[in-house]
């Protein structure tokens, strides 16, 4: 009775503890440009820190969530980008755009 309480109680906590691992928290966007290596070029507010790299501030969040998803797919080519968004998730992508777009 006990044991069967105990399991039952360590089932719901895993529950919990996956559904907070699995998306149940959105990515934060300025973390992720930072963890992701976009700052290097884009600046950490989407200011170029060079004049070959585009600005990504003042630009429609969705405009650069589309382009992300361009590149992830490689109809947009670029070797820099291609690279960088290869492994992006949907809601990495969405997460990003929302931080540095409008
Ligand atoms: C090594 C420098 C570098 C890094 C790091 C980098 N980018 Fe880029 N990014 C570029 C360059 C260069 C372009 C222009 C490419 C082209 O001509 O298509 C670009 C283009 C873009 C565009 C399209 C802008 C437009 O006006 O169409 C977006 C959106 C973007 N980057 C987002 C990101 C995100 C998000 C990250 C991080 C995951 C990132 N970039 C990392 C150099 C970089």
């Amino acid at each position: 009775m006990k044991t069967t309480l105990m399991i039952s109680k360590w089932i719901s906590l895993s529950f919990v503890l996956a559904f907070a691992a699995c998306g149940g928290v959105a990515p934060d966007g300025a973390a992720l440009a930072v963890e992701k290596g976009c700052v290097a070029c884009h600046g950490e507010k989407g200011g170029a820190i060079a004049p070959i790299y585009p600005n990504l501030n003042g630009q429609y969040e969705t405009y650069l969530r589309l382009q992300l998803v361009a590149y992830k797919s490689g109809k947009r080519v670029n070797a820099i980008m291609n690279g960088m968004a290869k492994d992006l998730s949907a809601e990495d992508i969405a997460a990003l755009a929302a931080h540095y777009g409008k």
